[in-house]
């Protein structure tokens, strides 16, 4: 067999690597407790799942569904973009169906990048934005996110010349990995930027729901100009805990969407009509869930910020998202660090370095596991001597 070079250069994916550690663990009878990927163990709210079992039954249901997804799950985004953020969508023509963000994030590279070109992507990122562009034969200029600027990427220290050969800039706030926010004046420098060198933005947003103390996080597309030059990734993932279901949309500039449904269309066939009735039903429907749930992440971010604290980490309480991102200890490297919390602890961070160099230094931890499990393993990491 003769595979394609980039099936050859193609790095594991991260979550599949840690996937395997946790299975080898569990092969050999020791209980592992994660706080590598971000998936809620919180259950769908039950109104959302009485929507997909009412639409399981129905006939019209059980085909394919079109790509674009069906008017009335556009139309439940578009209601959801003004409510929550008071950003006017036309259905028709500025909203997407995706199988989850994640699928939408990796295909938009098609629309944008032929072999040579460049994306502008942040480092530390999810690895999907570097993935995608690889795919479609580019390259990923890397914007370095760092902690002393709020992990936000400076513009100003892009050279000029990537900047005019760039074709899309990838951005992700609330943050993912370092839990970091960004404000309106951020993302309108963002859209100057975009215009000024005619690159096209990809805002990636799907933890714009999961905040703490009274926070909320703001849509790339609220920035004046944004839908001139770019879209918005979103999901029902972390914001209904429907990870498992595969549910997203891409919003915003028109251009974009129709080039993204058309890469699509040849691709995919879109997302199983009583998943997108589940969508609807949890835009449109009593959105008290979404309080509950964070204050749930709430408690768990505070004790896994105090419990790491008093180890002598130094560690940053998020104001949104999912993620704890904390510095490792000095004269340890990330995966030392989370190989270390692994063997003697059977516990699974994410090392900062997998999700770019400028993560060196720093592991990720998710609020998505039981509180039990969160305790258990907070006391697990305490036992550890010398940690610090
Ligand atoms: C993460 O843990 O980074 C995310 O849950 C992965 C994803 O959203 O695909």
């Amino acid at each position: 067999m003769k595979f394609a070079d980039r099936i050859e250069q193609l790095p594991p994916y991260l979550f599949a690597q840690i996937s395997k550690k946790v299975a080898a663990k569990k092969a050999q009878g020791i209980d592992v407790i994660s706080f590598g990927i971000g998936d809620p163990d919180l259950p769908t709210p039950r109104h959302i799942l009485d929507a997909l079992i009412e639409a399981a039954a129905e006939p019209a249901n059980h085909r394919y569904p079109e790509t674009e997804g069906l008017p009335e799950f556009r139309e439940a985004v578009a209601r959801w973009y003004e409510r929550r953020f008071g950003v006017s969508l036309d259905p028709a023509k500025e909203v997407l169906s995706l199988i989850g963000s994640k699928e939408g994030i990796g295909h938009v590279a098609l629309c944008f990048i032929d072999p040579g070109d460049v994306a502008l992507v942040p480092d530390p990122a999810y690895p999907v934005y570097e993935i995608g562009t690889m795919f479609a034969g580019g390259s990923a200029h890397t914007m370095p996110l760092l902690e002393e600027n709020g992990f936000l990427p400076d513009f100003d220290a892009v050279p000029a010349d990537v900047a005019n050969r760039a074709k899309v800039l990838w951005l992700n706030y609330p943050n993912n990995p370092t839990g970091a926010v960004a404000d309106i004046d951020f993302f309108e420098r963002a859209v100057h930027f975009a215009k000024r060198h005619d690159i096209a933005v990809c805002h990636d947003g799907p933890y714009s729901e999961v905040a703490y103390n009274e926070y909320v996080p703001v849509s790339f597309m609220q920035a004046a100009g944004a839908m001139d030059v770019g879209v918005e990734f979103h999901s029902l993932s972390k914001s209904y805990n429907m990870t498992g279901w595969r549910i997203g949309m891409c919003v915003g500039n028109p251009r974009i969407i129709d080039a993204l449904m058309r890469v699509k269309s040849n691709l995919d066939s879109g997302v199983s009509q009583a998943i997108q009735r589940m969508a609807i039903a949890a835009l449109d429907g009593p959105q008290d869930c979404i309080a509950e749930h964070n204050a749930i992440y709430q408690r768990r971010r505070d004790r896994v910020v105090e419990a790491l604290r008093k180890l002598g980490l130094k560690v940053t309480p998020p104001k949104a998202s999912l993620y704890v991102w904390a510095k490792v200890p000095d004269g340890m490297t990330s995966a030392q660090f989370a190989e270390r919390l692994l063997d003697e602890a059977a516990v699974i961070v994410t090392p900062g370095n997998g999700y770019g160099p400028h993560g060196e230094g720093y592991v990720r931890l998710s609020l998505t596991l039981p509180d039990e499990r969160v305790d258990e393993g907070l006391r697990r990491i305490a036992a550890l001597p010398a940690l610090a």
